[in-house]
């Protein structure tokens, strides 16, 4: 039996290795020396970022390059272009000052990751650095030295269109993900050839915009945005990230562009962040929209005395910060701090040092690492839904015929998912592809497309489908949304599939064969109207560059699937929100505690008496919950341990479980510990996630898993908005989804 010890990935959160050009005592004293050079003119150009999306940049940005107007552009990935354009800014400028160089490289840049709510759904850190590594470095092939990434939005919506770029409804998941992913981008040293300095965004609530319509406002408790929304972030600071970026969208009153509570209070103070913060796009101007101010100078002046250090693709800073100045409605010293700020980062990349990119000079990153890393990936994000009677995985061996139908099943440029604006599309291996060359000539692989998009409302292939379906063994339905039906501004208010989906999956089940659904998604769905009428169902993302090859290796049984789902699945899309870590209110549902519409009698009596927290049409428990996920093989969890029935505060423990594999082929698990403080000076949640592990069994094999928390680990903000330990009892659970039912009980207790 073997013993893993020490299993929180506790290394993502400490990213704080030695880097001369990181040494405060170095980097400082130059940002002194060059701001005492600069001109209040410089000085708010290196506040401003400039979109270079559109022509030639050299040509039109050249003259505001000279003038050191301009502190960064996003949006231009041609190396050539950017080594030009760093050369006008080094040798043709006053003070020679280099470009930040910004690009949303979110899930990959050439070579395409899954979409990040995929990559949630590996549970797998070390992974999800990996796939940053492999992206960073073909962003700085190209000149790119800062990505706007990685998203860090708690999302418990699956409406947002921005759900595909979170890590999902987790703050501890997030957070963890989120340090890998940042470690992976900027690499031990961030000014090492081929890392990229990362940026945490949206601060921060953006993701629980009100009914999931992207931009709208978000009122969320500062209890609540304590204990939930801004963890992620201070783990990512707490990791090293190098930027921040400012939400769209209101908080309780005061959009986060000009919110001085997240950006100085939290931000500065608590948590003496020294990078620098970028607003979003255009979202200092738009401070005006919100009704927060008159005009451009009183955003201008709104964003800066909050603490935004540059403004993105807006030209209220360039506008405006002067005469703010000139007035004395700014200070110097505010506009130092904010220059200070982004200097930092430029030193820091090492870019005064060298701006120019040789791509020959990077480290090298074979394709074929690009391509290994996409496809582990894609593999271990795919979950499992449902497999009825085992019908997954297929044997290849005992079929004489597949049919392969659906608008997803060869959509090479789909299957990469939202934000991948330099991913390469010719790169990418369908699962028509892969299918075909995994069962090459044996097989007979019919295929249909049955739908144009997954929008059709045309079921003039139907027919045919049908036809087909009855012809072959078994048929590999492969539905879902197109890539931009989710991401930035594509909420969806209706998440079941989109189009006649619904009505292909329920043509195809008459036929009475077998019918494996492959959901390619941004976003959860609602399944309910299918989900009686497949067999199977692997849901699978955006999977990216290499989903074709994953998602065959699952199919046919080369690989268990091993993906665990990141956000809860309502039913229903009225039960949203619905998420694991719920609170458990005064009257909490149980199973015998519902009534189904259908049940009440006419003129039944009014009343509150033993009712619970529950729709009358949807009940209260999910389709699928947080965690969840089916494999190949059975995992029995047995003989729960806890190091100490009692703990003193400021001492560590472990909770361990054995985890061992009963079924009959390898597979990995991941093993995950949920626990509960069940009486608290603040209500805490019915469950939260404290840790997990990603193994792999054998069949037959046995594990003891173990995770030690230290008690500050069960920390909350209480009344006072303070972090605070409280002694009692606390139950846990240790298993393989947020429904562990294998549980014990330990004690936190007041030091001595
Ligand atoms: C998005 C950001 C993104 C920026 C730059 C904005 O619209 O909200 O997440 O980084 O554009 O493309």
């Amino acid at each position: 039996m073997l013993v893993l010890c020490g299993l929180l990935p506790t290394g993502y959160m400490n990213a704080s290795i030695p880097n001369p050009l990181k040494d405060a005592s170095r980097v400082e004293p130059r940002i002194s020396a060059l701001l005492s050079q600069m001109t209040l003119a410089e000085k708010i150009g290196q506040m401003s970022q400039v979109n270079a999306g559109e022509g030639y940049a050299p040509d039109y940005l050249a003259e505001d390059l000279r003038a050191g107007r301009i502190g960064s552009v996003l949006n231009v990935v041609d190396v050539g272009v950017i080594n030009e354009l760093q050369r006008i800014a080094v040798e043709e400028s006053r003070l020679g000052i280099p470009l930040l160089v910004g690009r949303d490289v979110i899930h990959g840049f050439n070579t395409i990751m899954p979409i990040p709510l995929g990559l949630a759904a590996t549970w797998n850190p070390g992974l999800v650095q990996q796939g940053a590594v492999v992206a960073a470095h073909e962003a700085a092939s190209a000149g790119i030295n800062w990505t706007f990434a990685p998203m860090l939005d708690v999302s418990r919506d699956p409406r947002w269109g921005r759900i595909a770029e979170s890590f999902g409804e987790d703050a501890f998941l997030t957070s963890q993900l989120a340090s890998a992913m940042i470690q992976g981008f900027q690499g031990e040293n961030f000014s090492s050839p081929g890392s990229i300095a990362a940026c945490a965004k949206h601060f921060a609530g953006y993701g629980a915009a009100e009914s999931g319509r992207d931009y709208a406002t978000t009122d969320i408790s500062e209890n609540e945005l304590r204990n939930v929304h801004l963890r992620p972030f201070n783990a990512a600071i707490k990791a090293g990230v190098a930027t921040l970026m400012t939400s769209f969208s209101d908080l309780n009153g005061v959009p986060a562009t000009g919110n001085e509570f997240l950006l100085r209070q939290i931000l500065r103070e608590e948590w003496s962040f020294d990078g620098f913060v970028v607003s979003d796009w255009d979202s200092v101007r738009q401070l005006q929209v919100h009704g927060l101010t008159e005009n451009d100078k009183e955003s201008a002046f709104a964003a800066a005395t909050a603490g935004v250090d540059m403004e993105m693709a807006g030209d209220a800073y360039s506008k405006h910060l002067a005469a703010l100045v000139e007035e004395g409605r700014l200070s110097v010293e505010q506009i130092d701090a904010a220059v200070a700020n982004i200097l930092r980062t430029k030193f820091r990349l090492g870019l005064f040092e060298n701006a120019q990119t040789d791509p020959a000079s990077l480290p090298d990153i074979a394709s074929g690492q690009a391509l290994d890393t996409a496809r582990k990936a894609a593999l271990q994000s795919v979950v499992m839904l449902k497999n009825d009677g085992g019908i997954l995985p297929l044997s290849a061996g005992k079929l004489a015929s597949v049919a392969i139908i659906g608008p997803m099943a060869d959509a090479p440029y789909e299957q990469l998912g939202t934000w991948i604006f330099d991913g390469d599309e010719q790169l990418s291996v369908t699962p028509l592809q892969a299918i075909g060359s995994l069962l090459g000539s044996d097989v007979e692989v019919r295929y249909l497309r049955a739908m144009e998009t997954s929008r059709s409302k045309a079921d003039e292939g139907f027919d045919e489908a049908v036809e087909i379906a009855g012809d072959s063994d078994v048929t590999l339905l492969f539905l879902g949304e197109e890539s931009i039906l989710s991401g930035e501004a594509h909420s969806r208010a209706d998440i079941n599939l989109p189009g006649d989906q619904a009505e292909l999956v329920q043509r195809i089940r008459r036929t009475g064969k077998p019918v494996i659904a492959v959901i390619m998604a941004g976003r959860p769905l609602t399944l309910t109207n299918i989900v009686n009428h497949v067999d199977g169902i692997l849901f699978a993302w955006h999977p990216g560059t290499m989903g074709g090859p994953a998602i065959a290796d699952l199919l046919f049984g080369i690989e268990s699937p091993s993906g665990k789902l990141p956000a809860t699945f309502p039913r229903m899309v009225g039960q949203i929100p619905i998420y694991y870590n719920q609170k458990n209110t005064g009257k909490p549902p149980f199973p015998g505690g519902v009534i189904h519409i259908d049940e009440i009698k006419t003129r039944a009596p009014q009343t509150s008496f033993g009712m619970t927290a529950f729709h009358l049409d949807a009940g209260y428990t999910p389709l699928f919950s947080f965690g969840y996920g089916l494999s190949y093989t059975r995992f029995e969890y047995q003989d729960i341990r806890v190091s100490a029935p009692e703990t003193p505060l400021g001492d560590t423990f472990s909770l361990s479980a054995t985890v061992s594999n009963v079924g009959k082929v390898a597979a990995d698990e991941v093993v995950q510990l949920y626990l509960r403080d069940p009486v608290a000076s603040v209500t805490r949640p019915v469950r939260e996630l404290k840790g997990f592990r990603r193994i792999r069994l054998e069949p037959g094999q046995s594990m003891v898993v173990e995770f030690t928390l230290h008690t500050d680990e069960l920390a909350f903000y209480g009344r006072d908005m303070r972090l605070l330990t409280e002694p009692g009892k606390f139950h846990a659970w240790i298993g393989g989804s947020s429904e562990a039912s294998l549980g014990t009980q330990f004690r936190l207790i007041e030091a001595d």
